[in-house]
Formats: C-alpha cells, sequence, structure tokens
C-alpha cells in the first residue's frame, strides 16, 4: 500500500518533536508533505525553528516547514513555557537548524496541499493549538470536504483540563478555531487527555532510547527527561505524557487505541470553563457523533512501536 499522505500542525514542545521522529521514521507506512508550524507552546519562531531541528535530527533536512500563525483567531497567544522551557525543546543542548523555512506561508500550503492532491487522500495531523487549520478551512471552504481525516491532539474529557479545571492547552489557546474544526464535517480522530496520560515516559523507558547509542535515541531521552520534571511534580505521575505521539502510532497502529465515536463540542463562551470540550461520551444528548474520542491505549505495545521506530533514525 502506499503510504498515507500527511501534513503536521505542530508547535513544537518536546512531544511534538517525538511525534515529528515517529513520523519520519516510518516512511513505509507515512508521507510527511510538509509541517506547518503554529504558535502555541512557545511563540512562532521558536517553533518554526524547532521543527526544522527536529527534521535534521530525524536526517530529513528535504522535509518542507512552514510558518503558520502567529496568534490565535480571536484571542492573545498563551504559552506554555513553564511546561517545555523557554526554547520550547528545553533539555538538551540545541543545534543551530541548517535547513531554511519555506517562503509560502503555512495556512497557503496547507490549501494549496489539499487543492492538488487527489480529493479525499491526505490527512491533517494538528499537534497544537486548531489557528493554521481553521485559517484555511475560513480561507478556502472548498478544501475542507478534501480532506481525508484529522487526527488531532487535544481536549480531555474524564481528565477534565492541564491548562485550566477545565481545558487541555491545545483547545483552550484557540477554542475558536477548535470550535471551526469540530464543526467542520470532517471526519474526526481525537487523542485527548484521557488517552496520553496513560503513555508515561518511566524510567525504563527513557532508558531505552539512551541505549540505543544514536543522536535521535539521546536527545529524545533528554527531551522526555526534561518534560517529566512538570508532569511527576503535578500529577504525582510515574514518567511524563507523550501527548502528541499517539496521533502518528494511531495512524501506524489503530489497534493499539480504543475509543467511541460520539458528540464533542467546544466550550467558547464561558470564562470558568473556556475551552473545554464537552464530550457526549455516555450518550446523554442527540447531538451527532463528530468525533472518534480516545480513551484507551495499549501502553507497552506505543512503547515497543515508538522505541522501535526511534532506533531506525
Ligand atoms: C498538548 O499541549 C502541549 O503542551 C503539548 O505539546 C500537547 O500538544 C497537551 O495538552
Ligand atoms: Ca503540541
Amino acid at each position: 500500500m502506499a503510504p498515507r499522505k500527511i501534513i503536521i500542525d505542530t508547535d513544537p514542545g518536546q512531544d511534538d518533536a517525538v511525534a515529528i521522529l515517529l513520523a519520519l521514521a516510518s516512511p513505509e507506512e507515512i508521507d510527511v508533505l510538509g509541517i506547518t508550524a503554529v504558535a502555541g507552546n512557545v511563540p512562532l519562531p521558536l517553533t518554526a525553528k524547532n521543527a526544522r531541528i527536529v527534521c535534521e535530527l530525524a536526517g530529513k533536512p528535504g522535509t518542507k516547514v512552514f510558518a503558520g500563525c502567529d496568534a490565535p483567531l480571536k484571542r492573545k497567544l498563551v504559552t506554555a513555557e513553564h511546561v517545555h522551557g523557554k526554547t520550547g525543546l528545553d533539555g538538551p543542548q540545541l543545534p543551530e537548524p541548517k535547513m531554511a523555512l519555506q517562503a509560502a506561508h503555512g495556512v497557503d500550503f496547507i490549501i494549496d496541499t489539499l487543492r492538488r492532491e487527489p480529493k479525499g487522500s491526505v490527512t491533517l495531523c494538528p499537534l497544537g493549538p486548531l489557528t493554521n487549520i481553521a485559517t484555511a478551512f475560513r480561507r478556502a471552504p472548498d478544501i475542507v470536504e478534501r480532506v481525508q481525516e484529522i487526527v488531532l491532539m487535544g481536549g480531555a474529557y474524564f481528565e477534565v483540563g492541564n491548562i485550566t479545571p477545565a481545558a487541555e492547552f491545545n483547545i483552550y489557546v484557540d477554542p475558536e478555531a477548535a470550535e471551526i474544526v469540530f464543526k467542520s464535517g470532517v471526519p474526526l480522530v481525537v487523542m485527548p487527555l484521557d488517552v496520553t496520560h496513560k503513555v508515561l515516559t518511566t524510567a525504563p523507558r527513557i532508558q531505552a532510547f539512551r541505549a540505543m547509542g544514536t543522536e535521535a535515541g539521546r536527545m529524545v531521552a533528554e527531551w522526555t527527561d526534561f518534560f517529566e520534571r512538570f508532569d511527576k511534580e503535578k500529577y504525582g505521575s510515574n514518567g511524563a505524557p507523550l501527548h502528541d505521539p499517539c496521533v502518528i502510532a494511531w495512524l501506524l497502529q489503530p489497534g493499539l487505541f480504543k475509543g467511541r465515536h460520539i458528540n464533542v463540542e467546544i466550550e467558547t463562551q464561558s470564562e470558568l470553563t473556556l475551552g473545554m470540550t464537552v464530550a457526549d461520551w455516555w450518550g446523554v444528548t442527540d447531538r451527532a457523533p463528530n468525533a472518534v474520542f480516545i480513551g484507551d491505549v495499549d501502553a507497552d505495545g506505543f512503547f515497543a512501536l515508538l522505541t522501535d521506530r526511534i532506533s531506525r533514525l
């Protein structure tokens, strides 16, 4: 089978970085048409730079990286340096990327790619706030029906929130963009905190990356080491959740995951619960299902896949 064509929309972030590595390490299954950076964990100039650092680390400097939107549709940007550090990729010493950013804007790349490629052949993989995707859908409504599927990291139901008591970071940063995407009618697969909090970077799992003896293995170990501190302190958990790699793992081995096809709405009005993903997990409304909302994962299977693929870099 031909590899699945995807666009990764991202705000790296250590977990975004691992997701990008996983995709670039899997060329038989996944063809990364391009990577669009968005403002999120850190401001746009840093996410656009970090995406290139990761491509070079993967040995894929030919990957096209575009800068997209530098602020949410209607709100002031909220960032997460308290989790990811000042650079977004704190942990190891970071090299300066040599590869250039593409000249085009990320939103134009998304629009042009969806118009150029056969209808239903491109999957969008958002790993950050949904600003780029929503902007593309608003500017070019004709592309919406051309998207094969959107597989995204965002939201929460049982785990409720991480950036506020009620909201997960990616959705909270740009709830209006999230609303556009969740109401778009495009088939959605959603990786909420409910599942990502089950894939934790325990000490033996980090050691497996370090033991590879490769540059990619070392960087992943140092990133996850850094990233881990925050979650250990906050949740008292055994390690850090590898949120964004769940999106790519689902493309590679969907059988690792379990979820439900349900209705998910985005709160955009209430100050208290802004950005909440109101997920009808128990089917108590008659609102039409719009997303496969994932709730469970085989964590050992996930790490076996991730370790195997990172070791190929
Ligand atoms: C999400 O927010 C970011 O901090 C991570 O990269 C992930 O995409 C988790 O809430
Ligand atoms: Ca992210």
